[in-house]
């Protein structure tokens, strides 16, 4: 039986195999999901409320331009339009600080307050790890390195902070967490996947979830979640990319038993977990994008899982749903400017609304996008009842969310604000950093815990003083950036400065010259940030500059500790014999103190890594990932002192 049939003989027996589940009690791998019964709480008044809409209000809910795209904030006004969205590098024109981005949250959600009917908008934004896109946000480890900590309590609590502090700019709707499961980690967003193991992905994302929303939507801290991408974004063929890359939105060319165990599983936990909104993805199953499949968005989600939510569709990414036939100007799904140019974008818009999609990320086209739809539903093409569903769908989500129905859950709540970048916010990341960091090795030297006697630290590497790379992508801009990123945070140098006292001196060499005379040194070595398609690398090897550094200090006869920043394993050749004490730190964000924590001691390290290892290096285009390569250190490995 094939997805769509399966979608429709099961859409009946649905709400009976809830009650079974209730029953039974299955586990968070779950064979059957359904949303929970508040997400459709207020149908009763949602049905009245769309039937006073007309199409412009109707079509303007499911349209979600950029605010960089926005002719002016008007446009939510005459437009009726149901949400804005700031990709990775669209920010308030005046800056990016808390007061910025509350005023032009403020200032979006003031103009949908004087349409006839005052239906809020919800603004959405990546906080993927953190309030990411604010200075001075908390920003927590990328969600590879909570995937090492094993610890759900702590996931939910990293969202909840994450929450609270968007609710201090009164934005509502973060596009995390990312239920991607990774499966060949030359894949650019290996970082923003949890583990490569599905059962991990599915209790930690449905406590991301539960951390976003609260048990339910509607509390004073809680913002929308949207799990993304659906699905099997990690499950793509090397070399399927499109526009000659090699993973990104590519083609998962995996059969339906291997989609439904491995990349479905994250999607049913985070369901239960009553997850609001789901991100199809650009990458395609079978060759069938995703964003334009019925069977899949339609079928499987909604009537088999039984989603209740609304599905927003990724940046302009049904843009590509007809292959062009013009010129293409820029990647699709480059948050930087630049659109593909679609002959056929009305054909586009009539496969994704008809296939399922709910609210489109239409980003700069939406005058264009809100034209064509509604000719397209005059003339029959798409049909009423479809809008009809996907207004509702996005109307629970706002009612559920307390905007339609209590209005103090509009502002920018002051409480937040005065948490904003607190020590107590920065003291749960620094534990998530301390849980989040692996030991692959501490050999007979052990080099690690450092001495706290030692007379003389030499620390070494460029990572070891440079937030952005400590950061990651998705950090103030969408590439995320090398050096000091302009918001608060403690460098790898700076906190095991404050760990030692005056007795120990610590030196700083970016390139390991010096180290004569040291007791030991750290060399803090990895990866420059990236994101998306732009992170996608056939070889995993470490940097020519970096095994140099791990040289250098070698050669001056002392022990040696190497610490790995990286958005996924790395290649370590020339590195790992050398090192005395190997250390993942993954993209730990603003807290080095996390890290300065286990260095020193004060903790023992716990995590276990959530990806193999891989000890071959470059497997060929098109052939085996190195994830499938024997590890060097399988999934699971992390030692303690
Ligand atoms: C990414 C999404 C993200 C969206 C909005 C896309 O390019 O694939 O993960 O939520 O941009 O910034």
């Amino acid at each position: 039986m094939s997805v769509a049939e399966r979608g429709s003989a099961l859409a009946g027996c649905r709400r009976w195999w809830t009650l079974a589940i209730g029953l039974i009690h299955l586990s968070g791998a779950a064979a059957f999901a359904a949303s929970p019964d508040w997400l459709t709480a207020h149908d009763t008044e949602i049905r009245e409320l769309v039937g006073r809409m007309t199409l412009e209000e109707k079509v303007g809910q499911m349209t979600q331009p950029e605010l960089g795209a926005l002719a002016g904030p008007g446009d939510i006004r005459s437009l009726f339009l149901g949400s804005v969205l700031s990709g990775g590098n669209s920010d308030p024109a005046g800056g990016n600080g808390v007061r910025e981005w509350t005023a032009t949250y403020e200032a979006c959600q003031r103009e949908a307050l004087e349409t006839r009917l005052r239906i809020p908008i919800l603004y959405g934004i990546d906080a993927v790890h953190g309030h990411n896109n604010v200075l001075g946000a908390v920003i927590f480890p990328h969600q590879i390195g909570l995937g090492c900590t094993r610890d759900a309590a702590l996931v939910e609590k990293v969202a909840q902070t994450t929450a609270n502090e968007m609710r201090a700019t009164g934005i509502q709707w973060t596009f995390a967490p990312c239920l991607a499961v990774p499966k060949d980690i030359r894949w650019g967003r290996t970082y923003e996947g949890f583990s490569e193991d599905p059962a991990i992905v599915s209790e930690l994302g449905a406590a991301a979830v539960r951390g976003f929303q609260g048990a339910k939507l509607g509390g004073p801290d809680s913002v929308v979640a949207c799990a993304k991408h659906f699905v099997a974004d990690g499950g793509t063929t090397f070399g399927t990319a499109p526009t000659g890359g090699l993973l990104d939105q590519g083609d998962a060319r995996i059969d339906e038993k291997t989609l439904r165990e491995t990349h479905l599983a994250p999607y049913r936990a985070a369901i239960n977990a009553g997850v609001a909104t789901i991100m199809p993805s650009y990458s395609s199953w079978q060759g069938v994008k995703c964003s334009g499949n019925k069977a899949l968005l339609t079928g499987l989600l909604k009537k088999e899982l039984g989603f209740e939510g609304f599905l927003i569709s990724d940046y302009n990414a049904i843009d590509q749903l007809v292959p062009p036939t013009g010129p293409v100007s820029g990647l699709t799904g480059d948050n930087a400017p630049g659109q593909v140019e679609t002959p056929n974008y009305k054909k586009c818009i009539e496969i994704s609304i008809n296939a399922g999609m709910d609210m489109v990320m239409v980003t700069k086209r939406y005058p264009e996008f809100i034209r064509l739809l509604q000719e397209l539903v005059r003339e029959g093409a798409v049909p009423m009842a479809r809008i009809d569903d996907a207004v509702t769908r996005i109307l629970r989500v706002k009612f559920a969310q307390g905007l339609l129905n209590e209005r103090a859950a509009l502002k920018p709540s002051p409480l937040a604000r005065k948490a904003f970048g607190s020590p107590a916010h920065r003291e749960i990341a620094r534990q998530a950093v301390r849980q989040s960091l692996v030991l692959l090795k501490n050999n007979e030297m052990k080099a690690l815990p450092l001495k706290s006697d030692a007379k003389r630290i030499l620390v070494a590497g460029r990572g070891a003083d440079d937030l952005g790379t400590q950061c990651g992508g998705w950090t103030i801009d969408w590439q995320g950036r090398r050096g000091a990123v302009t918001t608060g945070g403690t460098t790898i140098l700076a906190a095991l400065r404050k760990a030692f006292d005056a007795g120990t001196t610590i030196d700083y060499s970016p390139d390991g010259s010096g180290a004569n005379g040291a007791d030991v040194a750290v060399v803090v070595v990895g990866e420059a940030p990236y994101a998306e398609m732009h992170g996608d690398r056939a070889d995993l090897s470490l940097s020519a500059e970096d095994v140099q550094t791990v040289a250098n200090v070698k050669a001056a006869g002392l022990p040696v500790v190497v610490v790995v920043l990286s958005g996924r394993p790395l290649l370590l050749d020339g590195v790992a014999d050398s090192a005395d004490a190997l250390v993942a730190a993954w993209l730990p964000g603003t807290e080095g103190d996390g890290i300065a924590d286990i260095l020193t001691g004060t903790h023992s390290p716990t995590g276990k890594l959530s990806f193999a290892w891989p000890v071959r290096a470059n497997a060929p285009s098109g052939g085996k990932a190195p994830t499938q390569s024997p590890p060097i250190f399988p999934m699971g490995f992390g030692l303690g002192y």
